[in-house]
């Protein structure tokens, strides 16, 4: 039996942090869902101290998601965690991450603290969202440029306090993949009572190495990979969920562990996202990207036409690719309307929703001669503010 990969999807909270990305409560609630179908594990569904109306997208999604884990992000601050705490009270299943930065330039310039200090509010932080829940989990900040003492010594102290996850960000993407890989041994090895966490990873990718440096990681030893949509996320953004997913699944023969992720879902969540934050995919981006399986020249047209093996190391449709797209316009029937919904990652909940926003979709017909993805996501979005 392999380990389980664990997948711990950021997209409404790091993804929300792209300048220009930030997303209403009704829309966190829709990507919520449609990761909720892809089976992610746990769903960071933002941070509840930031504003009224974060607090009330991560309770809104903490009432509708059962199936996945939700969490709240918070500073290690007692009212940061109660505000958390509070909003995940009605959550199936809830997490509070609670970090504190560990790297000498962010204990010296940012938070000017002696590392005891920090060391001292991690634990008492810990301590707190553990009166929450026993789902606590804990990051040092920057700890991709903080010294190995310091992080062992703090990784000891909250594993201690109750941390059941111990979350290693490469803050600002400096890390490179070896380098990155022996950080994560060092620290399996050399903090006490390493095994009585999991090891996780949040890379960014301001060298273009978020995703490398996360599957390094798992080749040390850690079990769950922090991602989002797209790889949306502060600056270059965060390693990318279809790449990292794809990557453990394609290469099963190399990797010691899997996700639960059900594939056939990430191009319709991706396009989901798209569409919402208003980011388009670049064509060329592996696995959502529109080329992602095009082929132009002519070599390797004739190779897949004769065995699709030589030039495609996935399957389009295994990823929720469709060959044949229908054209929706006034012809089209609710089936053909309702699938392209749900080839967009839409799941509209009752017949009645359906009805209504086939009705809608009617009328624009009448006056398009071509609805577009773009055209269908605005009658959603639409009728959601109406209702
Ligand atoms: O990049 C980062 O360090 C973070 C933490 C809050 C985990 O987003
Ligand atoms: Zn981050």
């Amino acid at each position: 039996m392999k380990d389980n990969l664990i997948v711990f999807d950021t997209t409404l909270r790091d993804g929300e942090q792209s300048p220009g990305a930030s997303m209403t409560r009704e829309e966190k609630v829709r990507i919520a869902k449609a990761l909720e179908r892809m089976r992610v594990d746990v769903i960071e569904a933002g941070f509840p101290v930031a504003s009224q109306g974060d607090f009330e997208a991560v309770q809104a999604v903490a009432r509708s998601v059962r199936e996945s884990t939700v969490c709240g992000l918070a500073r290690a601050l007692g009212a940061d965690i109660d505000r958390a705490g509070e909003a995940l009270a009605e959550a199936k299943s809830a997490r509070i991450h609670t970090f504190i930065a560990t790297s000498p330039i962010h204990m010296k310039r940012k938070l000017r603290m002696e590392p005891d200090q920090v060391l001292e509010h991690a634990v008492k932080a810990v301590k707190r969202a553990r009166e929450y829940t026993d789902d606590v989990e804990f990051s040092p900040e920057d700890a991709g440029r903080s010294e190995i003492e310091f992080l062992c010594r703090i990784l000891e102290a909250v594993i201690a306090a109750g941390a059941r996850t111990v979350n290693i960000p490469d803050t600002v993407g400096y890390n490179l993949p070896d380098q990155f890989a022996q950080l994560i041994r060092t620290l399996r090895e050399r903090v006490p009572n390493s095994d009585k966490a999991v090891f996780s990873v949040h890379c960014h990718n301001d060298l273009g190495m978020a995703v490398a440096n996360s599957l390094a990681a798992v080749m040390s030893g850690a079990r769950q990979v922090e991602c989002t949509i797209n790889g949306l996320g502060e600056r270059a953004g965060n390693a990318a969920l279809e790449e990292v997913v794809m990557a453990v699944r394609t290469r099963q023969d190399f990797f010691p562990c899997d996700t639960n992720i059900d594939i056939s879902q990430i191009v319709p969540t991706s396009r989901l996202v798209s569409g919402i934050t208003g980011f388009p995919v670049q064509p060329n981006k592996a696995i959502v990207g529109a080329n992602a399986f095009a082929h132009a020249s002519g070599i390797h047209q004739d190779g897949v036409l004769k065995e699709r093996q030589t030039y495609e190391i996935m399957n389009a449709e295994d990823v929720g690719w469709h060959a044949s797209r229908m054209i929706l316009g006034k012809h089209s029937g609710r089936n053909a309307f309702r699938a392209r919904l749900r080839e967009l990652g839409i799941e509209l909940e009752t017949e009645e929703e359906l009805n209504t926003t086939f009705q809608r979709f009617k009328e624009l017909a009448d006056k398009k001669h071509e609805i577009y993805d773009e055209d269908l996501q605005a009658l959603v979005t639409d009728a959601n503010l109406a209702a």
